[in-house]
């Protein structure tokens, strides 16, 4: 076993949030070792107006104040979403909050948006090289009685230090939060956000993609209104999933009634059929980004072949390390040149036609 994967199983050894800190701290100093993105033609794709040299993502959450996000490109990502941050500094929910389901290859996390707020968030940005495509994933203060007062506050500051910005309105452990995704109040949303975006680039002269977050906890009646609302709007895109309030039935381990949003393994197949739903509501016109559950190759795909353009991942990161970035990129080439397809976007959605 090499010196890396000591430091990796170190890591895996300790309580979850000090594990991830640990992480951050370990990328920070660069004993992390950074590995060679996956540059294959069949990868690289145009989505949003950017050009992505592979399509998996790391996903939201890890790098909440964005403090290491050159390291983070350096393993291998085709871009990462820093965040989520919140205007004004926030500490999140007591500790523990932070919690691995081992045996189902799971996590729930009820952090509750602990944030060093907007103005550290942007400084952390301007340090970095960004040598690849960076997101901004903004959220509102928990306090704070106006939610599109946040989020315009937060997008004027990343606006241009960014590639594209996600609104997160699915994320459970802010009260109220999930509740913006609800038809009137989306559509007033979108409408502010958009005029914001528009003042923006009258300003920077440049259009920076919006893409809007969602859950997998949504009626069908929700979907349909999401989808509506996104059209109508012209949004760039949808992120499709967060983590689940629900608890399936088969989870094993003690941690699994702790209260909070699961991710991982036991998200998959929830969060691939809002994905797929998504993708046939919308026939096709809004692009994707699949998230939740994956962590292989073959999932990766199965997300691709249900509508996703791009996707993403965190928790399997957690059990498998930052290799299997590498591993998903090399899986997919394969099961691209299986099903004879040239290039990514050939199989995006295939699954529908
Ligand atoms: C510890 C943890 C913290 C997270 N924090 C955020 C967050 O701040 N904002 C957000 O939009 N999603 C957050 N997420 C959700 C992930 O971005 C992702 O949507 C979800 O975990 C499903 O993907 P996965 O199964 O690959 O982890 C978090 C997930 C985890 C596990």
């Amino acid at each position: 076993m090499d010196y890396y994967s000591v430091i990796g199983m170190a890591i895996r050894k300790l309580p979850a949030e000090l594990a991830h800190d640990a992480a951050i701290r370990a990328l920070k100093l660069g004993i992390i070792p950074s590995s060679h993105a996956v540059n294959h033609p069949m990868l690289k794709s145009r989505c949003f107006d950017l050009d992505f040299n592979n399509p998996v993502g790391l996903a939201a959450g890890f790098d909440k104040n964005a403090e290491v996000v050159d390291g983070l490109l350096a393993q291998g990502f085709g871009f990462v979403e820093a965040g989520t941050v919140t205007p004004l500094p926030q500490s999140g929910n007591m500790k523990p909050r932070l919690f691995r389901l081992a045996e189902d290859e799971a996590v729930i996390n009820r952090f509750g948006f602990n944030s060093h707020g907007i103005h550290v968030f942007a400084q952390n940005i301007k340090k970095h090289k960004k040598n690849g495509i960076i997101g901004a994933n903004i959220g509102k203060n928990k306090d704070s009685l106006n939610a599109v007062y946040d989020y315009s506050v937060a997008l004027e500051a990343v606006y241009d230090l960014v590639d594209y910005v996600t609104i997160n309105i699915s994320s459970p452990n802010t009260v109220g939060l999930r509740d913006l995704q609800q038809k009137n109040t989306l559509s007033a949303l979108m409408l502010e956000i958009e005029k914001k975006r528009i003042e923006l680039a009258l300003i920077t002269k440049k259009r920076k993609p919006l893409l809007y977050k969602i859950a997998p906890d949504l009626s069908q009646q929700d979907m349909e209104d999401i989808v509506e609302v996104a059209l109508a709007h012209k949004i760039d895109g949808l992120i499709v999933t967060n983590t689940t309030i629900s608890r399936p039935e088969h989870l094993q381990s003690k941690n699994r009634n702790e209260r909070g949003g699961l991710s991982g393994k036991p998200l998959f197949a929830l969060s691939t059929q809002t994905l797929r739903d998504i993708y046939r509501l919308s026939h096709g016109k809004i692009p994707l980004i699949g998230v939740g559950g994956i962590s292989s190759a073959e999932d990766a795909y199965t997300k691709i072949k249900a509508g996703a353009s791009l996707v993403q991942l965190y928790t399997a990161l957690v059990y498998q390390g930052f290799g299997l970035v590498r591993e998903i990129n090399e899986g997919l080439i394969k099961l691209l040149e299986r099903d004879g397809f040239h290039n990514i976007k050939e199989a995006v959605g295939i699954e529908n036609k």
